[in-house]
């Protein structure tokens, strides 16, 4: 099969997997080819003093690729042989590779899995709007103020803490400062992007949205729109269990409904026990699947 063939099988495959998924990108030139499959290695190492330095190693390949035929799993393991020399030094532990592929397109998975790749994050996708939670009794959730950043940024720090223990983040030297001035723009915003919850005035949860104007980098992850985000959600541990996370869901969901989105996505790590089930439970579902092995190079 040559590229294009590749390309048009691997369409119709998608197609079939998942109605909400875009077309795969269109073959580049140069790829690294095995039977059955076309990939293309790439680097995506994060600024360090960037936001994105959190979500990721520092140095980060990426491995896209076409595989169809009889066994796309048998192709997509060729192409990660082939590359892994590529994929620097072995045992570097601030390194990883990527296979970014659609969670419902499951024919190739087991080449990752057999290969030491594990699911590291998943962006997960619902229809935007719908019934909300009600606000637990003695709870108040109103816009994030300037007076809130810092215990906002604790918060936002807690969600990383929490998911830096199933290895997809990990906080930087710059990640609290990138916050912090995050939270600040969202603080000084005419039209709230943010939400706290107060319990008898003490914060206790916060929740970020990013409306269809802001999410312009994620639309190309879905076939339907348009998309908002929502980007982070968090509550103290003294409280969870007791609704606060459905309600602060609700009032996301109605702000990005009336800014216009139909379809809402977010990032959550798969193994995290309390995110997960909680996600699954208020309607999202599996989209993108971040497989990743890390180090890159395994020793
Ligand atoms: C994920 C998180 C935000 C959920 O917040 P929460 O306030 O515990 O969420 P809720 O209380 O609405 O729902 C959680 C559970 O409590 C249950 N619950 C909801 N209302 C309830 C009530 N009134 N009484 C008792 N239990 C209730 C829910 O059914 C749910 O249980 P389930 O998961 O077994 O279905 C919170 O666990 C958290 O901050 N986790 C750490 C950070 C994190 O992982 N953030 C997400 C990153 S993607």
């Amino acid at each position: 099969m040559d590229v294009d063939e590749l390309h048009a099988a691997q369409a119709a495959r998608w197609r079939a997997a998942d109605p909400l998924l875009p077309a795969p990108d269109a073959p580049r030139p140069d790829p690294v080819r095995a039977p059955g499959g076309a990939g293309w290695l790439r680097r995506l190492d994060p600024d360090p003093q960037s936001m994105v330095a959190t979500w990721s190693a520092a140095r980060m390949h990426r491995l896209d690729a076409h595989v169809a035929g009889d066994d796309p799993a048998a192709a997509l393991g060729a192409l990660l042989d082939l590359v892994d020399p590529d994929l620097g030094p072995v045992g570097d532990r601030d390194s990883a590779v990527e296979v970014f592929w659609p969670s419902r397109d499951t024919a190739p998975v087991l080449a990752l899995n057999r290969r030491g790749f594990g699911a590291a994050t998943v962006v997960a996708v619902r229809r935007t709007g719908g019934p909300g939670a009600p606000t637990p009794p003695g709870v108040r959730i109103r816009p994030l103020e300037p007076d809130d950043v810092d215990a906002a940024t604790r918060m936002h720090l807690g969600i990383v803490r929490y998911d830096a223990q199933f290895g997809a983040v990990g906080e930087r030297p710059s990640t609290e400062a990138r916050m912090r001035e995050e939270l600040t723009g969202r603080a000084d915003h005419p039209e709230p992007t943010a939400w706290v919850a107060e319990l008898d005035g003490r914060p206790v949860g916060l929740c970020e949205v990013d409306p269809p104007d802001r999410a312009c980098w994620l639309a190309p992850l879905c076939a339907d729109g348009p998309i908002g985000y929502l980007s982070s959600m968090f509550v103290d541990p003294a409280v969870r269990g007791g609704g606060l996370g459905a309600a602060l869901h609700a009032h996301a969901d109605a702000a990005l409904r009336a800014a216009g989105a139909t379809r809402t996505l977010l990032h959550h790590s798969p193994p995290n026990p309390l995110s997960t089930p909680f996600w699954y439970g208020q309607g999202y579902r599996p989209l993108w699947t971040s497989w990743r092995r890390r180090p890159a190079r395994a020793r």
